[in-house]
């Protein structure tokens, strides 16, 4: 068995104890085991909350797994925590912030102070300027330097000020406004806005700047580039205020970039930028979908956040998901998740949910900046069914390395062309069950042997035809998807992760990790540019690099 981790509290290393004694009693159960066993079982572990259902009864967990578990999260603090961050505490302490995210999507008029004062009228107050904004763009009011409306919507921005807009804008299609078009731009590669420039029109596009801190390197020279497009394409100085506006916290870094201080929607140091989708960082949504389904998305995060405030434990979604994810990372040995959704518009979900996850929790040391002694953060990734089954699933089935999954799937479809929704459906119900089935080498040998082949070449090849099985899934329904139902869905995740911070004892919220990276990109780009200048103070591998790219392409590039 594994040592008890030391950095936790003692009631805390007692229910770790407990699970770890119980990891090595489980050690040979098989799900399916438990199915015999408990003929409830589907019921009793299917749990539905703010329009989704979760089935999690695939899961290497039996009732005394789900018990020791709960313990664990009661001895870890997790209710005070929970009530911490909706109360609006300084819980992002390295960065001596509030964790308000739940504040944009709360429709009550009760109160929450930050430093004192009652942000609710701030946020409600973005919102109509949001509103005004967008019903002037829908109507054809806003209008271009040559008079036109707009039609083309280009959202520049990285990391949170990016992947939660698209994910929503993809997902939404089927409420999409007509004549608006969105559009996103992250990569400071330049390619990603010169293609996407290509077929635009400046007298009918509109550039939202999109950047909690305005300083991001990849934002602001996107901007830039975006800037200089507009102005040698025709558009003219003076309506340079039609075709910019920003999100942001800096008001005064957007105005100097030339944005009028009146089109600058606000964003505060208590929004996160990976839960800032649903601040004014998702005007893209609001204007490709409209404010109405904007306010449903909101909505339908809400409903989750009160789910997870008010739910006993034991019933609670964020909670359990965030809990069978640490029996799988700290108990049985997991480091990785895969996010499965079974759905084409939703296929950059994994990608968002991969940021909130991994820049929340991919930490080493906990509240107190001692370095933990047991894993944290899992390795996220995933991607749309069916696509990833003729990829990745076959190390899923077959792999050294066993992944727990969660299979995603809407009921119904927005597109129910002939058959294709019951044969997507079908693939995901089949993906869960062959993990946890599996096939034994008796039945591979025999369903060859049933195909005509002999008794020998059977022998050979069954052994590669075996699936281990045993290996755990949630599955997660919804009767379609719509503002609602996706509000709740990411609510539901970022609410996980937080339940798994709480657990690790980390600051789930800050993100110094990413600093070093950019100050060395910083003291490198001056030596691209300038042949000239020394890499002496690069490693020696790093000045190399430098020198190659320097001669492919010259001074000044
Ligand atoms: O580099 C990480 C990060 O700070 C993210 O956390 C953030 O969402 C992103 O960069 C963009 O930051 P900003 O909105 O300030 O441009």
């Amino acid at each position: 068995m594994q040592d008890t981790p030391q950095t936790l509290n003692d009631k805390a290393k007692e229910s770790w104890r407990a699970l770890q004694q119980h990891a090595a009693d489980t050690a040979n159960d098989h799900i399916l085991d438990y199915f015999h066993r408990d003929p409830a079982r589907v019921q009793s572990y299917s749990l539905s909350a703010a329009g989704l259902t979760l089935d999690y009864s695939k899961n290497r967990a039996n009732s005394a797994t789900l018990e020791k578990l709960v313990k664990l999260a009661e001895d870890a603090g997790m209710r005070k925590s929970i009530d911490a961050m909706f109360a609006g505490e300084p819980i992002n302490h390295t960065e001596g912030r509030a964790v308000l995210h739940t504040a944009l999507r709360s429709s009550s008029d009760t109160p929450v102070l930050v430093d004192g004062q009652d942000i609710k009228p701030e946020i409600r107050s973005a919102l109509a300027q949001m509103e005004q904004f967008v019903s002037k763009v829908h109507r054809g009011e806003w209008l271009g330097y040559s008079g036109k409306p707009i039609n083309d919507v280009v959202s520049i921005g990285i990391g949170g000020s990016y992947l939660g807009p698209r994910v929503a804008v993809e997902a939404l299609r089927p409420y999409w406004q007509e004549n608006i078009r969105c559009h996103f731009v992250s990569n400071v590669d330049g390619s990603d806005i010169a293609y996407t420039l290509e077929n635009l029109n400046p007298e009918t596009t509109l550039f939202i700047v999109q950047s909690k801190s305005f300083t991001t390197q990849e934002t602001l020279a996107n901007s830039m580039t975006a800037r200089e497009w507009y102005l040698r394409e025709g558009g003219s100085e003076t309506g340079l205020s039609k075709h910019f506006v920003a999100v942001s916290s800096n008001v005064q870094r957007a105005r100097d970039f030339g944005i009028d201080a009146e089109n600058v929607f606000p964003m505060w140091d208590w929004v996160g930028g990976r839960y800032s989708l649903w601040s004014a960082i998702g005007l893209p949504i609001a204007l490709q979908v409209g404010m109405k389904a904007f306010r449903e998305l909101l909505a339908g995060a809400e409903a989750m956040d009160q789910h997870f405030k008010t739910a006993p434990l034991e019933q609670n979604m964020p909670v359990l998901m965030g809990m069978l994810g640490i029996w799988y990372h700290n108990f049985l040995g997991a480091d990785s998740y895969v996010i499965l959704p079974y759905d084409q518009t939703l296929e950059n979900l994994p990608a968002h949910l991969q940021q909130v996850d991994m820049e929340s929790n991919g930490k080493g040391v906990n509240r107190s900046g001692v370095g933990v002694d047991y894993a944290t953060g899992p390795i996220i990734w995933g991607g749309a069914g069916t696509n990833g089954q003729h990829a990745y699933h076959q190390l899923l089935h077959q792999g050294t390395r066993w992944t727990p999954a969660d299979f995603i799937l809407p009921l119904k479809s927005h597109k129910p062309a002939g058959r294709h929704h019951a044969m997507l459906a079908s693939n995901c119900f089949a993906q869960s069950q062959a993990l946890m089935c599996g096939k034994s080498l008796e039945k591979a040998r025999q369903e060859l042997l049933d195909a005509g082949m002999s008794s020998e070449r059977a022998g050979e090849l069954a052994p590669h035809k075996v699936i281990p099985g045993n290996r755990p899934s949630n599955t997660l329904v919804m009767d379609e998807i719509n503002p609602h139902t996706l509000g709740a869905l990411i609510a539901l995740y970022e609410q996980k992760v937080f339940v798994q911070g709480v657990i690790w004892n980390l600051n789930s919220f800050d993100q110094w990790g990413v600093e070093l990276g950019k100050q060395l990109s910083d003291s490198i780009l001056p030596m691209l540019l300038d042949t000239g200048a020394s890499t002496d103070a690069l490693d020696p591998s790093s000045a190399a690099l430098v020198e190659k790219f320097r001669k492919a392409n010259g001074s000044g590039s």
